[in-house]
């Protein structure tokens, strides 16, 4: 028997409510809170798809800690510990753990898309291997929004989230900015300028929370947000860059 205490409550405020639950060999907090359902709460409120650590609904803080219901184990806790589950903190509660996590989506609709090359078309394209490989890594982000909700810039702060995407959608431009192909410049969108100006990555000191708790190990800081920032400051301190601006300001 395992002791759980599960946040229960909506919009408008609850609290914690305590179980005594059975747990089985191998089992993760997700098969808990279905036994709860099974059992004892009927209504209890859940967000999941996969149990399989590749949907990123079920994301939940477990002792504190942003994490996948799915993928935690109730092994790695001690027999006599209290697991507490509650919702993720820096978004809205829809009802007991399920969140409004549509923060998100918008931030992910102000990121445009990659641009494909005029000159070129399917097939065509090539890249070095280093290249496919930093997508790559980015591109295994299940968007389960941990990273989004443990970030300190919004996690107790709802006035920045208007000004922050956060380090999901930063990987994004990130990723796009390094991208040998993307057209974007030639579109006329600036990348590192938006990301900077738009989306805040100035508010981001890289203290790596985010990494921390990425249930797909992509290094968020050191592979994605810090490279962009040295991209926005490399452009910023470039004195042909510099040079073009003065002129360009001129002849306005
Ligand atoms: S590294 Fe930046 S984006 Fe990541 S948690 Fe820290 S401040 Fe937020
Ligand atoms: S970067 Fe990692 S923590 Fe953030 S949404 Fe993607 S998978 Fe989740
Ligand atoms: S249920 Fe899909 S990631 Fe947990």
């Amino acid at each position: 028997m395992a002791h759980f205490r599960v946040w229960r409550g909506d919009a408008d405020g609850g609290g914690l409510e305590d179980f005594r639950v059975e747990v089985h060999e191998g089992e993760v907090v997700l098969d808990i809170i279905h036994r709860l359902q099974a059992t004892q709460a009927s209504d209890l409120a859940v967000r999941w798809n996969c149990k399989a650590g590749k949907c990123g609904s079920c994301s939940a803080e477990i002792n504190g800690r942003p994490r996948l219901m799915c993928m935690t184990r109730m092994s790695v806790f001690d027999r006599t510990e209290t697991v507490t589950v509650t919702p993720m903190r820096a978004f809205p509660v829809v009802r007991d753990l399920v969140t409004d996590v549509s923060f998100n989506y918008a931030k992910a609709r102000e990121v445009p898309a990659f641009v494909p090359p005029a000159e070129l078309g399917p097939g065509e394209y090539r890249m070095q291997q280093e290249d496919v490989n930093r997508s790559q890594e980015f591109r295994k982000c299940i968007e389960c929004f941990l990273c989004q909700n443990t970030c300190h810039v919004v996690r107790d702060h709802e006035e920045n989230k208007a000004a922050f995407a956060g380090p999901r959608f930063l990987m994004r431009i990130a990723e796009l900015d390094m991208h040998p192909l993307d057209a974007a410049p030639q579109a006329g969108l600036d990348r590192k300028g938006t990301a900077q100006d738009e989306h805040g990555l100035g508010y981001c000191n890289i203290t790596k929370c985010c990494t921390e708790v990425c249930p797909e190990n992509i290094k968020i800081t050191d592979n994605a947000l810090i490279p962009l920032k040295e991209r926005v400051a490399d452009r910023k301190y470039d004195p042909l860059v510099w040079l073009g601006n003065k002129i360009r300001r001129r002849g306005q």
